[in-house]
């Protein structure tokens, strides 16, 4: 069982590297099977869940080519050639082990005008339905019907076609599937309340640049007009931002000072207003984001999560372990997910306050953590419990780290090369 082994304490200082973001390679690798011709990313992270991806647009019949392996930190540069599409059913077992990989519905519909996807099914963060997904694609012409766990979508009359869709609620997964699928259909849609996240940019970017026809960029309102194909480009994967919060937060809580080299403030600002709230400080420099901690003590305050440019949920483990340490009561109302807060209990283990009412966490900051045995499950909530073992006294050992292999990029390595002290030991397999 490998596991990883915190002794806390140490400020973090010095410059740590931003990898290039988990939830934007994810669809802009889907993206690719859009076009039989080749799809060159660059700074794309070296994670669990980009190698799962690979394996399921194996199955479609992409070849995936691995140009740079991305040592020292560069990021890889990965090509995907999909010539044909050779598979249109996207099997339980690869699909349930990453729910992103339900987005393969977009292209294959697009391209191949049918697709058998298995539904995701729910995860521990909440339940996670697909409904905006099916609705959007069927105001775009496609028939669909739930057989056996698997959507099953065709498009009788050959083509997609472009038509208005108003998402209820904003979701960055239903954005990403209509957007794609909007690219090759006939005519103009116009998606309204689709989410406006960096990484939906990131992937806009990259559709226009193989020659999709998208506006809007950036905006609720995105405006796609089909075009008969789409070739092949060379795209840069995003910055993380989720990361860049990450270790700023550690910075924070450390009380330290570190460079985050290519971090983009304008991807985050929600949270580093939030960090500046706390007391840390704040600057922007050419090459990245400095932060450092509060001189003094950690400030209480509270958060709501929100849709991008609001205080994104998939920091907010993140920022309640700070809150563990501030001095007073600060609340944290989750607003995305149902079922975001696993990581109290975990958290409750290296001594901190925190009663949940509800959707609101109501966190009473302690002086002192004290290092702990613990474990998550889920990706945000296991790197929490890292920043908490980073600030508190003592040993913390962190179990069930294949979830921060997910999205982490050689965490340890960047954290001991800022003075904290974490190593991973045990097998080197995930458990
Ligand atoms: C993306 O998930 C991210 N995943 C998540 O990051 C992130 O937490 C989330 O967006 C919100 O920012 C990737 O980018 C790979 P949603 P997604 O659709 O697209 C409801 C991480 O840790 N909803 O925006 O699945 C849904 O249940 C992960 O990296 C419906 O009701 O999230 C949720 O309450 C975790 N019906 C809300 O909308 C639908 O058809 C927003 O979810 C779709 C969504």
């Amino acid at each position: 069982m490998t596991q990883i082994r915190i002794l806390g304490g140490n400020a973090l200082s010095g410059e740590l590297p931003i990898s290039g973001a988990k939830n934007a390679a994810l669809p802009l690798m889907i993206a690719s099977l859009l076009t039989d011709e080749t799809l060159t990313l660059r700074n794309v992270p070296r994670l669990a869940d980009v190698r799962q991806l690979e394996l399921i647009l194996a199955n479609h019949g992409a070849e995936i080519v691995t140009l740079s392996n991305g040592e020292h930190g560069a990021g890889q540069t990965i090509s995907f050639t999909t010539k044909t599409i050779k598979d249109t059913c996207a099997p339980y077992e690869l699909v349930s082990a990453m729910r992103a990989s339900f987005w393969v519905i977009g292209p294959l519909l697009a391209r191949e005008h049918e697709a058998r996807v298995s539904l995701p099914g729910g995860c521990a963060i909440g339940t996670r339905p697909v409904d905006f997904y099916l609705d959007g694609l069927s105001a775009l012409g496609a028939q669909i019907e739930i057989d056996e766990g698997y959507v099953v979508a065709r498009v009788p009359h050959g083509r997609l076609v472009g038509n208005k869709v108003r998402f209820p609620r904003v979701s960055v997964g239903a954005t990403h599937v209509v957007m794609m699928a909007a690219t090759l259909a006939e005519g103009t849609t116009i998606i309204e309340n689709a989410a406006q996240e960096p990484e939906i940019g990131n992937l806009a970017e990259c559709l226009n640049a193989m020659g999709a026809k998208i506006s809007g960029i950036g905006t609720n309102r995105l405006i796609i007009e089909g075009v008969d194909r789409l070739h092949g480009a060379t795209f840069d994967v995003l910055p993380d931002r989720i990361e860049t919060g990450t270790y700023a937060m550690a910075a924070a809580m450390t009380g330290g000072n570190v460079l985050l080299r290519n971090a983009r403030a304008e991807t985050l600002r929600a949270a580093l207003d939030i960090l500046e709230h706390v007391g840390a400080e704040i600057s922007e420099a050419p090459d990245g984001v400095r932060v450092s901690g509060p001189t003094d003590f950690i400030r209480p305050v509270d958060v709501e999560t929100q849709p991008f440019p609001g205080f994104p949920t998939d920091l907010q483990a993140q920022f309640m372990a700070l809150m563990t340490r501030a001095r007073g009561i600060s609340k944290i109302r989750e607003t995305i997910f149902e079922n975001r807060f696993m990581h109290v209990a975990e958290l409750a283990r290296f001594g901190a306050h925190i009663s949940i009412d509800g959707q609101v966490a109501t966190v009473r900051g302690v002086e002192d953590l004290r290092g702990a045995q613990v474990m998550a499950t889920d990706l945000r909530a296991s790197v929490s419990l890292v920043i908490a073992g980073l600030a508190a006294r003592g040993e913390t050992i962190v179990n069930r780290i294949y979830h921060l292999d997910r999205g982490f990029e050689r965490l340890e390595e960047k954290l001991s090369a800022c003075g904290a002290s974490v190593e991973r030991i045990g097998a080197a397999h995930a458990d």
